[in-house]
């Protein structure tokens, strides 16, 4: 899809649907204001007669000709204003109703005037309208053999003044750079665990890094991992017939003697739960259990468009959970790269294990900050559900910067206790740590697991179990939380 920004009258602009936005309680925007004036109040008539409230979400499509070159108009409800603003949801559920209601046509022409977000800029407002409209077209249909006509929308023009013209158009492109983070992320969870196996995703960090100097793809094998003591990854990849990989990403946007931000993603590729096997209901969405790796793919593909002057190094602990004659018992005892050693008294808290051997290995490049990203614990979708990723860290000043970037992406988190009490769930009679820490509290016990790893370092952990994907008929990753980390990595403060 393109988007233009033009400093033009939108009325004026020939296209197949003009957007014209309505506040609830009746009042226009500046260019509904505009519309309804070049048809001599006729518009105004048509939002009476049809009683058209205007709350967010709302929007009425007319194919009539009210004095716009475009060949439709759209009304857009766009919610309550309070001191001249509307609130960041209203505009977010405007901008999914637009999407849905002009995917069909061609082409669509859309004003900013007059539309105000509480605390957000209009460089804000591009930026979701690039990135709604670009995530909500997309579909992933690849192994259908018969695919669904796709959405004919490909051009979209934003009018404004031309006072903000250049910021628009930064808005527009960071908006567009991150939908095919977001998009990337989603293809990558969505991919069945047949396909997209730690090798798969290994080939894909490499083919990021083709023909970008600036990002640089290592991938440690098992052979490798066992030189280096991580007993606790090569523990979960025991089991599987596909090797085990720790794919190592490096982005340099500043200079090499700059500290970088480290992202690390839990990847495993599909999770039975090993010897203690997942019950069979459901178990094909373990094949999202890879999602906190896609993400970091995802923020990865983002930044290479984006290419800001900071320094990024992100590794993906991607491997399978499978039983076999070779897969690590319930009691078996391994020593991580730490030196820490670990009690595994259920296989199927596995993503802690990769996750910590990851943990260490990347503490070698003293980053800023460490932020791991994973479909972690069952326990964090009942205590969230699937609006908030659950958040932990060591490190206050971390934890309220990566949750204000939620709330300006719209993606958010909400912080869950990392407090010394829940530690000692962990004791266990024959290593250091035990695996799980029983039936109170299991997102955070296993968060307090992977405290142990990062005792150094500024450190947070996203458990993504309830956002990453969706079940039911709407079954799909969503490519969250992408959108939270470029705006943490853009703005770390
Ligand atoms: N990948 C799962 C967590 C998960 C489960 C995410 C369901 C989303 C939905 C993880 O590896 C796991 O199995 N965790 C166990 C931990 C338990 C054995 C302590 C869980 O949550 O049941
Ligand atoms: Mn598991
Ligand atoms: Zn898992």
């Amino acid at each position: 899809m393109q988007f233009y920004a033009k400093s033009q009258d939108a009325l004026a602009l020939k296209s197949d649907v003009l957007v014209v936005g309505l506040f609830e309680g009746g009042s226009l925007s500046e260019t509904a204001a505009a519309a309804d004036k070049a048809c001599q109040g006729e518009l105004s008539k048509i939002i009476e007669r049809e009683k058209f409230k205007a709350n967010a979400g709302a929007s009425l499509l007319l194919h009539h000709n009210l004095g716009q070159s475009a060949t439709r108009l759209l009304l857009l409800g766009l919610g309550k204003q309070s001191s001249g603003k509307i609130s960041a949801e209203s505009f977010s559920s405007a901008l999914q109703a637009l999407a849905n209601s002009i995917k069909s046509y061609r082409s669509a022409t859309f004003a900013l005037n007059g539309i105000t977000v509480e605390e957000q800029s209009p460089q804000w407002q591009a930026q979701q309208l690039a990135q709604t409209l670009q995530t909500s077209l997309w579909r992933f249909d690849q192994l259908k053999s018969q695919k669904q006509p796709r959405p004919a929308l490909s051009k979209v023009t934003l009018c404004t003044d031309k006072a903000s013209l250049s910021t628009i158009k930064k808005g527009l492109s960071e908006g567009q750079a991150l939908a095919e983070g977001i998009n990337y992320a989603r293809e990558l969870g969505n991919l069945p665990g047949n396909i997209c196996t730690p090798t798969y995703l290994a080939r894909q960090a490499k083919s990021l890094s083709r023909n970008r100097p600036e990002l640089s793809v290592k991938v440690l094998s098992e052979k490798q991992m066992k030189e280096m003591g991580m007993g606790a990854f090569l523990s979960v990849s025991a089991g599987s017939d596909e090797p085990g990989q720790m794919i190592v990403m490096e982005y340099k946007g500043a200079a090499k003697s700059t500290a970088p931000y480290a992202l690390v993603g839990k990847g495993i590729t599909f999770d039975t739960g090993g010897i203690s096997l997942k019950p069979g209901a459901g178990m094909d969405e373990m094949k999202f259990d890879m999602c906190g790796a896609a993400s970091v793919f995802g923020t990865m593909k983002t930044l290479l468009q984006l290419k800001p002057k900071i320094n990024v190094v992100a590794v993906v602990a991607a491997a399978e959970n499978m039983p076999s004659g070779g897969a690590t018992k319930p009691g078996d005892i391994v020593t991580t790269m730490s030196g820490q050693t670990v009690e595994i008294l259920n296989t199927d808290a596995e993503g802690r294990l990769v996750l910590c051997d990851a943990l260490s290995y990347v503490q070698k490049y003293k980053p800023k900050t460490i932020v791991d990203i994973a479909t972690l614990t069952g326990a964090c979708v009942i205590a969230l559900g699937s609006h908030a990723h659950g958040l932990y860290s060591n490190d206050q000043a971390l934890a309220d910067s990566l949750l204000a970037a939620g709330v300006r992406s719209g993606d958010r988190a909400w912080q869950m206790p990392l407090w010394d009490e829940y530690q000692k769930q962990l004791d266990s009679n024959f290593a250091d740590i035990a695996n799980i820490g029983g039936r109170e509290a299991g997102s955070v016990t296993a968060a307090c697991f992977l405290s142990r790893f990062t005792k150094e370092a500024k450190w947070a952990h996203l458990d993504i179990a309830g956002t990453a994907w969706k079940s039911g008929s709407a079954k799909g990753a969503t490519g969250r939380p992408v959108a939270m980390l470029v705006n943490y990595l853009l703005n770390p403060a």
